[in-house]
């Protein structure tokens, strides 16, 4: 171990703080990355902690301000040991016609839970923590987490699934919340 690999290895990880809607990065496409270096893992240790933290199952990059696309998910239960898993520039290669509805969260939407209707399974093909392509197909939880995680690549969240009656209320009640939060 160099001093280098060292100094790494006991630097401790960070919390990023997560921005929430309507903060207009949440709608901006984030960009592929090109390679996954040291520093990109780096970045992907920080997301899961704070993801832990928060605490949440999923988080895209762009929710701490990184427009890359960069996907960190653990959906052990509490009882179970952790399953970090890590998406780098995901794509779905197939979609079920199936669809499943799922209540959904998001720590960008804080305290806002509602019904989505998504594809039931996809193949997504992806870059995992090494770098080396993989391919997985998801059902269940996985499944709508991933699609959840993949729109905020594209700038899209869970309340887009809906009217524009019942997002721009939702929207309303988070300006509200937070303005009494700053107050
Ligand atoms: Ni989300």
């Amino acid at each position: 171990m160099t001093l280098a690999d060292a100094a790494s290895y006991l630097r401790p990880m960070a919390l990023l703080p997560i921005i929430t809607a309507p903060d207009p990065r949440l709608a901006q496409k984030s960009a592929p990355v090109a390679t996954v270096t040291d520093e990109l893992r780096k970045l992907m240790d920080d997301m899961l902690e704070t993801m832990y933290a928060a605490p949440g199952i999923g988080l895209a990059a762009i929710q701490v301000g990184v427009p890359q696309r960069i996907i960190v998910m653990d959906l052990a239960r509490e009882d179970e040991e952790k399953q970090p898993r890590f998406f780098i520039n995901p794509e779905i290669v197939w979609a079920s016609d199936e669809v499943a509805i799922y209540e959904e969260g998001c720590l960008s939407v804080p305290e806002i839970y509602d019904e989505v209707e998504r594809p039931a399974r996809v193949r997504v093909k992806f870059l995992g923590y090494d770098g080396k392509e993989q391919e997985i197909e998801a059902d269940g939880l996985l499944a709508t987490c991933l699609q959840h995680e993949m729109d905020h690549l594209n700038g899209v969240l869970f309340i887009d699934h809906f009217s524009k009656l019942k997002r721009d209320m939702i929207l309303r009640k988070l300006v509200k919340a937070r303005r009494r939060a700053a107050s």
